[in-house]
């Protein structure tokens, strides 16, 4: 098992990754309150893993939702402060979330606003879940007019990733976390990013001790970002790498088409190449990235029948719009990043002529 801390100074969490810990109760037991339990999870989730953590906990509630983002509601938000209320739960209780970011999102939500918070642990069972959703305390749900619009920061008391749950993770949904993974490498470290170019055919195949490295070392770089921007008021913004391209591109197919993972792939190609097209990144570099986001099983380019003009406009109603100054995540080299508004509004016309696909 390795361990890491997510540095916050009384709020800091440590977070456990490696294989068959859903079901070792010492882990939950050292960072739950002293009242009551509830898990709450899906139905997808649950006929896999449900059990184990219930052994583990003792006789916890339960909680298991339909499946799926669309669930990502306050509708089952408030499912899940009524059945709190209904158990009697008080402000000693613990909240553990069991699934993937939806889950996390939408859980970690509910324990922020129960009773003004309450504890709650993360037992993220998808990659992504692993190396992104789970760490850094930003929990919430959709609105029917956006995603992510309404929502709270709240820090779990600790992230519990058992890499045995990956095993039953459709390919797809790999290929969607490993997105999130080589993100890190290119906006801050370029010592991994060396590593997963090394490594890539070994985590596709799923090898344990190659997952466990990589999720690791991807929750070490969120840590320590979160850790110096925890409301994301400068450098957290970095982790925003191919997301504005790649939120236009899941709004512009209608979300669920393309995971977000995948849109994120596209998405980082599309920031290489504005940025070698602002002269800030050599193109044999932005061939390299593109191939490691290849080569991870994502697409490279946006999807046919978005126009750029289409694209534009998905994109200048991002939330990271800052005083109608549309902000951009770009690269200066592999492994360094830079959140700029500073740009020729030029590169990206062309980024944007070049890769979006109208027919
Ligand atoms: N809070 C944050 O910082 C943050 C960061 C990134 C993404 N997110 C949010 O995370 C969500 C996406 O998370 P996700 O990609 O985990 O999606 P998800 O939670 O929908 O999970 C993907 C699918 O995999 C299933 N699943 C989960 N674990 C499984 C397992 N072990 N085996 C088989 N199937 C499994 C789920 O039930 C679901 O059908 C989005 O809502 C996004 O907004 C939040
Ligand atoms: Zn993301």
């Amino acid at each position: 098992m390795q361990q890491l801390a997510v540095d916050l100074g009384e709020r800091t969490y440590p977070i456990y990754i490696g294989p068959g810990l859903l079901a070792q109760p010492e882990l939950y037991e050292r960072h739950r309150g002293s009242g009551q339990l509830l898990v709450v999870t899906n139905d997808r989730v649950a006929p896999l893993y449900l059990d184990q953590v219930v052994a583990a906990l003792g006789d916890p509630e339960t909680l298991v939702l339909p499946d799926g983002e669309g669930q990502k509601t306050l509708a089952r938000t408030e499912q899940v402060l009524d059945r709190l209320l209904r158990a009697g739960f008080g402000r000693d209780g613990t909240l553990v979330a069991l699934g993937g970011g939806v889950i996390g999102d939408l859980a970690g939500f509910a324990a922020a606003i129960y009773q003004r918070g309450i504890d709650f642990i993360q037992v993220p069972t998808t990659l992504l879940a692993q190396v992104d959703s789970s760490v850094g305390g930003k929990t919430g749900v959709n609105h029917p007019l956006g995603k992510n619009m309404i929502g709270a920061f709240h820090q779990p008391k600790a992230v519990i990733a058992d890499t045995d749950v990956l095993a039953t993770l459709p390919d797809r949904e790999l290929s969607a976390g490993l997105a999130e993974i080589i993100k890190y490498g290119l906006i801050r470290d370029l010592p991994f990013l060396e590593w997963l170019e090394a490594n890539m055919d070994g985590l596709r195949a799923r090898e344990p001790a190659l997952l466990t490295e990589a999720i690791a070392r991807s929750c070490r770089n969120k840590a320590e970002v979160v850790a110096a921007d925890e409301r994301e008021g400068g450098v957290r913004a970095l982790l925003n790498l191919g997301h504005t391209f790649g939120h236009a591109i899941e709004a512009g197919l209608g979300y669920g088409e393309w995971l977000h993972g995948e849109a994120v792939g596209a998405g980082m190609c599309m920031a290489a190449d504005m940025s070698v097209r602002l002269g800030w990144l050599g193109e044999a570099d932005r061939a390299r990235a593109v191939h490691l986001i290849e080569r991870a099983g994502l697409p490279t380019r946006p999807p046919s029948g978005l126009t750029p003009d289409r694209m534009r406009e998905l994109m200048a109603r991002d939330k990271k719009v800052v005083a109608g100054e549309l902000r951009l995540v770009l690269l200066r080299a592999l492994g360094e990043a830079v959140v700029t508004g500073d740009f020729e509004p030029d590169a990206l016309s062309r980024t944007l002529a070049e890769n979006a696909r109208p027919e």
